[in-house]
C-alpha cells in the first residue's frame, strides 16, 4: 500500500486504533474537559472577566433611559461639544450610550461604590475599552449589556472604542472619572 493509493478499507472508523493515536485522543479529551471547567471557574472567580447581563432593547427605549439619567444627575458639562458629566448616586443604574462617533454622557463615579453600568449603541457595533484597567466589552445595537462595576482606584480613566466603526473610529474616545 502506498500513500497515493486509497487504503483497502476506506472507512476510517473501521481502522484499528493505534496506541499512540489513542493516547493523544485521551490527552486531548482530558485537556478539553480541563479548559471547559476553567471557563466556568473564570466566570465565577476570575477578576479579569466581567460577566454581563444582556437584555434586548431598541435605540429609542435605551435613549429614553439614558436621557432620564442625564436630566437627573448632570453636574456640569465638558469639552467643546458640551457633553454632560453625570454623577449618579452609588448603587444606581448608569447609562452609557455609544454612537458614531462618541460616548455620551461622561460618567463620574465614587470610589469603592458599586454601580450597574448599562451599555448600548444607537447605530452600529462599538467597543468599550476602559484603560488602563483593560476592560473590554462590545457595545451592540439592540442589546443592553449591564455590568456591575466597583471602581477601586480614583482617577481619570480613558474609554476607547475598539471596534472599527467607520471613518472617525479613531476619534471615538471618552473618559470616566472616579472620585
Ligand atoms: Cu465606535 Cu469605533
Amino acid at each position: 500500500m502506498s500513500a497515493i493509493l486509497p487504503p483497502a478499507e476506506r472507512l476510517w472508523w473501521k481502522h484499528p486504533l493505534d496506541r499512540v493515536e489513542g493516547t493523544w485522543i485521551a490527552i486531548a479529551l482530558v485537556w478539553c474537559l480541563i479548559m471547559f471547567a476553567m471557563m466556568v471557574g473564570w466566570h465565577i472567580y476570575g477578576s479579569q472577566n466581567l460577566s454581563t447581563e444582556t437584555y434586548k432593547t431598541t435605540p429609542e427605549q435605551y435613549a429614553k433611559k439614558a436621557q432620564a439619567m442625564v436630566d437627573k444627575y448632570t453636574i456640569r458639562t465638558e469639552t467643546a461639544d458640551n457633553i454632560p458629566v453625570v454623577a449618579p448616586p452609588p448603587g444606581s443604574d448608569v447609562y452609557l450610550t455609544a454612537r458614531l462617533w462618541n460616548f455620551w454622557p461622561i460618567i463620574e463615579l465614587e470610589k469603592d461604590k458599586t454601580y450597574r453600568l448599562h451599555l448600548s449603541s444607537m447605530d452600529y457595533n462599538h467597543g468599550f475599552s476602559l484603560q488602563p484597567v483593560n476592560i473590554n466589552i462590545q457595545i451592540v445595537p439592540g442589546y443592553e449589556h449591564v455590568v456591575k462595576v466597583t471602581p477601586n482606584k480614583s482617577g481619570t480613566y480613558s474609554i476607547v472604542c475598539n471596534e472599527y466603526c467607520g471613518i472617525n473610529h479613531h476619534t471615538m474616545v471618552s473618559r470616566l472619572y472616579v472620585k
